[in-house]
């Protein structure tokens, strides 16, 4: 049988989704807004069986070129995901797969890795399932996979991710293809190795920060500032704004129980750097999700030079960058 691939971006948000009122639906307190990311790719192949006992997956990390076995967690996630589509379809339709799924960029480093996997993976079953699902209704699915940022993976371009009231309206919709605004997030590696505790987990403290309220309230106005900045294409007014917000976002990981810290002194380091760079006139924004590497958010026209200027700071391992792509597609 022919393969289903499908290949999902990772997206980093510009406002970012962290606390969920609902565990079990993945219901966030806020709506999130964010960018996929072109060079943040994870693609999924699956060769599907007649036997549905047949469930095999083999995982190829970034910088690997030879693919390994997955492990039983991994490959239980991927059983999970698959009876929750069926149960979703409404189907009786059973199949097995032998399934593939390689990185182009590191795993569990604050990059998103799981949005694009679970986008990608939600995207692979129904098209197995043989099902048509319009973009909203692959967006609840993906946000139901646990990792809620992956609706996020699912439309085009930027992506805005509506909070919603029940399951069915917390949905994602692009609000500007990839073309709409030349903007490049540099992401800067700083340290590839797998953090501690991932966002699942994070999540469920985040109410736990006494700062929580007050990020809630401010949140109302950002969002509608940020998404005038966005439609309005005034970057200082953009940049001033995701900064902010993502300082305000690790403030709540850092306050809350147990506080999780995933800066270290070169995301500091670099953040400074930005703040540097600013000041000498060249115009850059950071933004961080949870993990230790850096989001550097720049216009097209200073990517190059940036670049290049960080990939020569010695915490910096290597820049990968990106431009706003589509969202989860077969190919
Ligand atoms: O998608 P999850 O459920 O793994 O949560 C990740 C949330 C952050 O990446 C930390 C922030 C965001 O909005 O992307």
């Amino acid at each position: 049988m022919k393969p289903i691939t499908v290949v999902s971006p990772a997206n980093i948000a510009f406002i970012k989704y962290w606390g969920q009122r609902d565990s079990k639906q993945i219901l966030p307190y806020n709506d999130s807004f964010s960018m996929n990311l072109s060079q943040c790719v994870t693609t999924v192949e699956m060769v599907l069986s007649d036997d549905p006992k047949m469930q095999q997956m083999e995982i190829k990390l970034w910088n690997e070129s030879a693919y390994r076995k997955a492990s039983e967690s991994q490959l239980k996630s991927v059983e999970v995901c698959y009876q929750r589509v069926r149960n979703y379809l409404k189907t009786t339709n059973q199949f097995g797969f032998h399934m593939r799924s390689s990185n182009r960029f590191p795993m569990k480093a604050g990059i998103a890795s799981s949005a694009s996997f679970f986008s990608a993976l939600t995207l692979a079953l129904v098209t197995a399932f043989d099902a048509q699902l319009d973009t909203k209704e692959l967006s609840i699915l993906a946000r139901l996979s646990g990792s809620g940022s992956a609706c996020r993976s699912i439309p085009d371009g930027f992506v805005w991710w509506y909070a919603g009231k029940d399951s069915k309206s917390s949905y994602a919709e692009s609000i500007a293809p990839p073309d709409f605004w030349d903007l490049v997030d540099l992401v800067l590696i700083l340290n590839t190795q797998q953090k501690h505790v991932g966002s699942s987990e994070g999540h469920q403290g985040a109410d736990s920060s006494p700062y929580f309220e007050a990020r809630q309230t401010a949140l109302q106005s950002t969002m509608t500032n940020i998404k005038e900045a966005f439609l309005q294409k005034d970057f200082t007014r953009f940049g001033t704004l995701l900064e902010q917000e993502a300082i305000n976002f690790s403030s709540i990981l850092m306050t809350q129980q147990p506080p999780l810290f995933y800066w270290s002194d070169k995301t500091i380091m670099c953040m400074k750097e930005v703040l540097e760079l600013r000041r000498k006139g060249i115009e850059a924004y950071f933004t961080i999700d949870a993990g230790e590497n850096l989001h550097v958010i720049c216009q097209n026209k200073d990517a190059e030079l940036l670049k290049k200027h960080f990939e020569n700071m010695l915490e910096v391992q290597t820049v990968i960058t990106n431009e706003p792509c589509a969202g989860a597609h077969l190919v």
